[in-house]
């Protein structure tokens, strides 16, 4: 579970550029919770994913991570109990080492050691996972990262931050790069993996179809704030029209310009 109180990041702090992105935010997420974050572009989204990571410094409030608080522990020690997915299909995998080398290593930096310590065994199981990809990876094990697609990699990244039950799974937009076809896959092995392994997930996504049929609860951030949260009843009878009013409610008529947030 994750529960942040009062937490507040400010960017430049003491000079003229100081700038509050993340401005006193409170949010509860109970364990195995899925919840989608949409806001405009400068929200504060990706500000919080990083706060919650430890890889901003925080100004005030706290992060709890499965009952602790996290908020004075530096990032590498976090990383132990948070798995993350950006949007840049590079930059979750090391690109210079092989498919099999990067899920080993992966392997080894969960919570809890649920893969087989023994080589072979170990082996055997990550063979099994990443045959569940659908992606053909399990006979490309010895070639390094760099030579794999976008798509490839995307679903790669995804198992190894999912496959050790991280506390926090960290989704930042981590399909918007990918083409219609493997964004559609991704999204595919997101579900499965958040739901068979009960993850509690944060996915950022400036795709509201994607936002509204997945997850169990959707939050909408603006200035570093949240500004709508629905779950339930209200979120299965909400739609892009209703997100679309409540984005032009923060932000002025002007947003229904916005190619973007229509897209
Ligand atoms: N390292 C940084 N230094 C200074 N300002 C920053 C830094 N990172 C983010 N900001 C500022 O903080 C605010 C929030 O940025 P953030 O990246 O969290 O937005 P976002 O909601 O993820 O936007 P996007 O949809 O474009 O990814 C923005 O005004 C941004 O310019
Ligand atoms: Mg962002």
């Amino acid at each position: 579970m994750i529960r942040i109180e009062g937490l507040t990041v400010v960017f430049n702090p003491g000079t003229a550029d100081e700038r509050a992105a993340i401005d006193g935010l409170s949010l509860d997420v109970p364990k195995g919770q899925w919840i989608s974050v949409i806001g405009s572009n400068g929200a504060g989204k990706t500000t919080l994913l990083n706060a919650i990571a430890g890889s901003v410094p925080v100004a005030a409030g706290s992060v709890f991570l499965d009952g602790l608080d996290r908020s004075g522990e530096p990032e590498h020690r976090r990383a132990r109990i948070v798995g993350r997915v950006r949007q840049d299909p590079t930059a979750g995998t090391a690109p210079d080492m092989t498919v099999m080398d990067n899920l080993a290593l992966a392997s080894r930096k969960g919570p809890r050691r649920l893969l087989p310590a023994k080589p072979a065994a170990l082996r055997r199981r990550l063979l099994e996972r990443l045959a569940e990809l659908g992606m053909g990876l399990e006979d490309r094990t010895g070639e390094n990262v760099a030579r794999l697609s976008g798509g490839q990699r995307q679903a790669l990244a995804l198992l190894m931050a999912a496959m050790t039950e991280p506390a926090v799974l960290l989704l930042d937009e981590h399909t918007a790069a990918l083409d219609p076809r493997n964004a559609d896959i991704v999204m595919d092995l997101t579900r499965r993996f958040v739901r068979d392994l009960g993850l509690t997930a944060l996915m950022v996504t400036h795709d509201m179809r994607r936002a509204l049929a997945d997850g169990d609860r959707l939050v909408m951030m603006h200035e570093g704030g949240i500004v709508a949260d629905l779950a339930g009843r209200e979120k299965a009878g909400s739609s892009v029209e209703r997100l679309v009013g409540l984005f032009r409610e923060v932000r002025g008529e002007d947003y229904a310009e916005d190619r973007d947030l229509l897209s």
